[in-house]
């Protein structure tokens, strides 16, 4: 049977959520921030750079239980909290704060982001950086904004004409990620990483990044992005394939002038 289109959910009601969600996480965040030296900060499991501190519980709790109060049948998938009721139309991605490393340092790149899938496609998305008063926010047919302005991906066609991101995490293994920085610098690319995920993603539906590439992202990383790059022109991988809403995938979005050329450099392990 086809599922039913999108058209009997009220996405209205869930995309306005998603934008103010988004920011109020966002000034809790900035709360915490500002105390940030008081804050006890726990490494999660043997990568010592994989830290988590008691402000991203809370946002994550403080968003959890706001959209179970606005949306009890939808589902929900959160970095610090797990997961419920994943066979919903609708669920929500959650990451309370994207970037943490930068936000336990003093660097002012982190975000909170919030995705919602329905019937298994990203179609709204809300980042919001509050450190440089910008909400990126799309939904699926109208269009992606960073506050009220429209957002278009890079009319690049060589990596050479601008800057791409990229990243990865120790588990991963860095055969997967210097080969492609060796080969980005030999096509006279440059490569940038501001270590979030979600930044980095809705810098490339801005235009302000060509493409961005991790050697592997979880679904609450990217998933609100994945919906401003579509809407904003851009390309994505197959990053959903082999149970990547659960497990994560490697990650590649990219104008379409430069998506073949990344997706080239990068090799088979893209989506092998
Ligand atoms: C991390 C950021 C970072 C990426 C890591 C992610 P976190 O998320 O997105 O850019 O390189 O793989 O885990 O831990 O700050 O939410
Ligand atoms: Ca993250
Ligand atoms: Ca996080």
């Amino acid at each position: 049977m086809t599922p039913p289109t999108p058209g009997d959910l009220d996405i209205d009601a869930r995309y306005a959520c998603a934008k103010a969600l988004a920011l109020e996480a966002a000034q809790l965040g900035m709360d915490f921030y500002r105390r940030r030296e008081a804050l006890a900060v726990e490494h999660k499991g043997s990568d010592r750079q994989d830290v988590v501190s008691i402000a991203d519980k809370r946002i994550e709790d403080f968003i959890r239980a706001r959209l179970a109060e606005r949306f009890p049948e939808d589902g929900f998938l959160g970095e610090e909290s797990g997961s419920a009721d994943l066979q919903a139309r609708c669920v929500w991605v959650i990451d309370p704060i994207d970037g943490t490393a930068c936000f336990v340092n003093g660097l002012h790149t982190w975000c909170v982001s919030v995705g919602l899938l329905v019937d298994g496609q990203p179609h709204v998305g809300a980042i919001a950086d509050p450190n440089h008063d910008e909400l990126f926010h799309g939904c699926r047919g109208r269009g992606a904004f960073v506050n009220d302005t429209p957002l278009a991906v890079s009319a690049a066609t060589h990596v050479c004409e601008g800057l791409t991101g990229a990243g990865t995490f120790h588990p991963r293994g860095k055969e997967h990620f210097i080969p492609f920085l060796q080969k980005l610098l030999g096509e006279g690319g440059m490569f940038i990483r501001n270590g979030s995920g979600a930044l980095m993603t809705a810098y490339v539906a801005a235009g302000r990044l060509i493409g961005y590439y991790e050697t592997q992202l979880k679904s609450w990383d990217c998933l609100a992005g994945l919906v401003l790059v579509e809407e904003a022109g851009g390309r994505v991988n197959d990053f959903f394939r082999n149970d990547g809403l659960l497990h994560g995938n490697p990650y590649l979005v990219a104008a379409p002038g430069v998506y073949r050329q990344l997706a080239q450099l990068i090799g088979p392990s893209l989506d092998g």
